[in-house]
């Protein structure tokens, strides 16, 4: 079968400076975590510039950047107190613009992150808000409500954070008096933003100008389904309302209609640049609502999350991409896949689990939220319990070079985080007291949190905080960092790191219309798919070895055996 092309594909240009994002690889740096160039533990955007080289080497095409605003770390950035500066601990505005120029000198694109659903709480409108009083201007660019009860002392309803316990949080007014609620989707330090607001909407305009401005190609929306909201005067309780991803649009404040307004707005701002800045959603709701936010009158690109929430099973997989080329091919956005990012449980990890999370264990949350999805939740706390029998690391990381290698013959944006390219695992190891998620502190004992994937990477074995940092690095890094380090990783030929940039190099070279063949194998455990140009993927799912057709073997993701079959848990590039 053939994902049918559409027309946009006869004109392709692999070249075309508007649609470079279409089939892109874009590499995530989570900053604080990438290098620390000033010895304080913490990584720095002077850490990305000089790093640019290995960046150039890896051959990604750009760079999707978790923030790196002023924030105080109640959810690691995601809680920024000012949208158009850097945090003064990861640099300057001159660091980022020459940051921005040393990418796009080695012809890397950059993409930041926007988080326009909350602020931080130390934000000097949420500041502005607690000073004045109930129903004034500057309470309405967020949601304050009364409480209930009869001194308002209870919640305005029962709604709980993503991240546990209460969605709102009560203040205290300027005269010293208990007083209204504010509503956090959220922890406590990111008060939602009121997008009824004039002044919110036409703020978030001057920030993407200010980024466009300073050469930034485009934009990872942050909570992208969450901005509008339709809160009655008498709230309903939390069972009374639908999941998350509702297929219907009718959540108080998840996915409702409206909020394509507002990127409709972003977009003409977008379109005011040459090349447009380019944008994707982070918006978890219902597949058939996903096509709105990747629409070209919206935000262009949607991540589907679809491959990294499933198994490393062959069915699994073939269904996921049929179904999103085909939106793709309906929308005319390209198709987005990702396997990890820095919510969720490393792949390598995840693929290496023997055993599956008990239910009973598992407080699945309402919302079908990321960081309550299964890819984190339940793994994750499995892993924080798991003794090493349960994990079979090698499996995982065959099974994660497999699952990757395939996704790099996709047509679409393959999203990679960084530190796959070294097949780090998740480190599990870390302290309670060196945690930092408040999805760990506010659900303790249930929630692990995401730190595990985000402790800062190992760039050689012999330096202190193995080559990240001169100092103790901000989350403590795992002592089998040192047989993974980048550095170690250089001259085998076999390597992770080694595979990661023949893929992504050979993928460029190979790159053509957005078009895939499915070619029907006789072993279930097998996808066998080819591109234009007589470019074949084929990963062996199972777990004995699967007959290979005819050709030339161009890169396989582990040993081939030279026998002609594909060995278990491989993928392999062939020419037909
Ligand atoms: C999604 C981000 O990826 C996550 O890290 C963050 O905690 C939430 N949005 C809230 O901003
Ligand atoms: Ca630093």
């Amino acid at each position: 079968m053939t994902v049918p092309s559409p027309s946009r594909t006869k004109t392709f240009e692999l070249s075309s400076a508007h649609d470079w994002w279409r089939q892109a690889s874009v590499y995530q740096i989570y900053p604080r975590s990438f290098y620390d160039t000033n010895g304080d533990g913490l990584g720095d955007l002077p850490g990305i510039t000089a790093k640019v080289p290995y960046l150039k080497n890896l051959g990604i095409d750009a760079v999707w950047l978790s923030p790196f605003y002023p924030s105080a770390l109640a959810d690691g950035g995601y809680d920024v107190d000012d949208y158009r500066n850097v945090d003064p601990r990861l640099g300057t505005l001159a660091d980022f613009d020459a940051m921005t120029a040393a990418l796009h000198d080695a012809g890397i694109k950059l993409i930041v992150d926007i988080v326009p659903n909350h602020s931080s709480d130390r934000h000097e409108w949420f500041r502005e808000a607690l000073a004045s009083p109930a129903g004034s201007p500057a309470r309405d660019r967020y949601i304050f409500r009364d409480g209930l009860g009869q001194d308002g002392n209870e919640p305005p309803s029962d709604w709980q954070s993503i991240f546990g316990g209460s969605a709102w949080e009560r203040i205290t007014e300027p005269d010293g008096t208990p007083g209204q609620w504010y509503l956090h989707l959220f922890a406590k330090e990111q008060p939602d933003f009121n997008w009824d607001n004039e002044e919110v909407r036409k703020d978030f305009l001057t920030t993407l100008r200010f980024w466009a401005d300073r050469g930034v190609d485009g934009f990872r929306v942050d909570v992208a389904h969450g901005l509008t909201k339709h809160l009655p005067e008498t709230l309903p309780p939390e069972i009374e309302m639908p999941g998350m991803a509702s297929e219907h649009g009718q959540h108080l404040f998840w996915d409702r209609d409206e909020v394509h307004d507002i990127y409709a707005q972003w977009r003409q701002v977008f379109n005011e640049y040459d090349p447009p800045r380019m944008a994707v959603a982070e918006a978890w709701v219902h597949p058939s609502r996903r096509a709105r936010y990747a629409s070209s009158e919206g935000l262009g690109q949607a991540f589907n999350f679809d491959l990294l929430t499933a198994d490393f099973n062959a069915a699994e997989f073939r269904s996921s991409i049929t179904k999103n080329l085909a939106e793709s091919n309906a929308t005319g956005a390209s198709s987005t896949w990702v396997f990890s990012n820095h919510d969720v449980v490393r792949h390598s990890t995840r693929y290496g689990l023997l055993q599956e999370p008990e239910s009973s264990q598992i407080p699945v949350a309402e919302t079908g939220a990321p960081m309550a999805g299964g890819a984190r939740d339940g793994k994750a706390w499995l892993l924080a319990g798991a003794p090493e029998h349960q994990l079979d690391r090698d499996l995982g990381l065959a099974r994660a070079k497999a699952a990757t290698l395939l996704m790099l013959a996709l047509p679409g944006s393959a999203y990679l985080y960084q530190g796959e390219e070294l097949g780090l695992h998740e480190a599990a190891e870390i302290p309670d007291a060196q945690r930092q998620d408040p999805a760990f502190f506010r659900n303790p004992g249930v929630d692990i949190g995401r730190d595990g994937c985000r402790v800062p990477l190992p760039w050689n074995a012999e330096d202190s905080a193995f080559g990240f940092s001169t100092t103790d690095p901000h989350l403590p890094q795992p002592q089998w960092f040192t047989k993974v380090a980048a550095e170690s990783q250089e001259a085998d030929q076999q390597s992770t790191l080694n595979l990661y940039r023949k893929a992504l190099s050979r993928r460029r070279m190979l790159q053509g219309p957005e078009e895939l063949r499915w070619i029907e194998e006789e072993n279930p455990q097998v996808l066998h798919f080819a591109r234009p140009g007589g470019w074949h993927s084929i990963t062996n799912f199972g777990d004995t070895p699967a007959p290979l057709p005819l050709g030339l073997a161009l890169l396989s993701s582990g040993p081939l055996a030279g026998d002609g079959t594909l060995p278990p848990a491989t993928t392999v590039w062939m020419t037909c």
